[in-house]
């Protein structure tokens, strides 16, 4: 079963209306040189740049994305983005859960699983973050909590749509730090997180499924990490904020795109 690669990048807090199209022009240009029809391409902007990154990227593969969205289609919730606002900015894609929401903003998984369902009736694919403090980690309980996040996430959802939901496993001690887990580490969790989609949903959605790795991710490490079996791409911070370091994991991803179908051919 080949999953289709994903590149990704939040842009968090950074790249106003203006530099996008600059970002966008050297990114396309790099980008010429790459084949990247067997892959996904994303890039989720601050909203206000939404915009200007629909008209920089229309009609290329890089598709756009939002950083969040409120569960409620529309209404009394000043200061919040709906799933629809998104679509009409031009959004395929939608970051839920990221820890930094989780932190600093009091996200929680409970609102994430309907953020999930609105998304998906809506027709945006919700990207799920889900990672274990450095403390679990310390203790022992990762794969216990990464259970419970993916559970509670995706709660209530047939088994048919899970697919739409794309994972993406970002342990919270590696995000904005100075270096991503190991390649072993990450292929543990991923494994654990593909079973627990099997035992849930049934074997043929979890082959289905695809779980990206975040967390410090740059070009240097990127090869190692989107080369596991269970790791269907990358998402990337600091080191894709700049076009050319966006430029060269996307190469990688399209790279290892090529190398696992050819295994999966076999
Ligand atoms: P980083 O961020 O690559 O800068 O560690 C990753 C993320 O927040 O998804």
């Amino acid at each position: 079963m080949t999953r289709r690669l994903m590149a990704g990048t939040g842009w968090k807090m950074n790249l106003r209306t203006g530099e996008v199209a600059g970002y966008a022009a050297r990114l396309l240009e790099q980008l010429h040189a790459v084949d990247t029809s067997a892959i996904d391409v994303f890039v989720l902007p601050p909203y206000t740049s939404l915009g200007a990154a629909a008209t920089a990227f229309g009609g290329t593969p890089v598709a756009i994305g939002g950083q969040n969205m409120h569960w409620e289609e529309q209404g009394a919730w000043t200061g919040e983005i709906s799933a629809p606002m998104l679509l009409d900015a031009g959004c395929r894609y939608v970051e839920l859960a990221h820890s930094e929401r989780l932190q600093h903003f009091g996200e929680t998984y409970e609102r994430v699983r309907s953020k999930v369902d609105r998304a998906l009736a809506t027709g945006l694919t919700p990207i799920v973050c889900l990672g274990e403090t450095a403390e679990d980690r310390r203790e022992g309980r990762s794969d216990a909590v990464l259970a419970s996040q993916a559970a509670t996430a995706l709660a209530g959802q047939p088994a048919q749509r899970v697919p739409d939901v794309v994972l993406a496993y970002e342990p919270r001690w590696a995000i904005g730090s100075s270096e991503a887990a190991s390649p072993d580490y990450v292929a543990a969790r991923h494994t654990t997180l593909r079973a627990l989609l099997s035992e849930r949903f049934g074997t043929e959605v979890a082959g289905r499924t695809r779980i990206l790795y975040g967390g410090s991710v740059t070009p240097d490490n990127g090869p190692a990490l989107v080369a596991l079996d269970d790791v269907d791409g990358l998402f990337v911070g600091r080191a894709a904020w700049h076009p050319d370091g966006f430029a060269r994991i996307v190469a990688e991803v399209a790279a290892a795109a090529q190398v696992k179908s050819r295994r999966s051919d076999r």
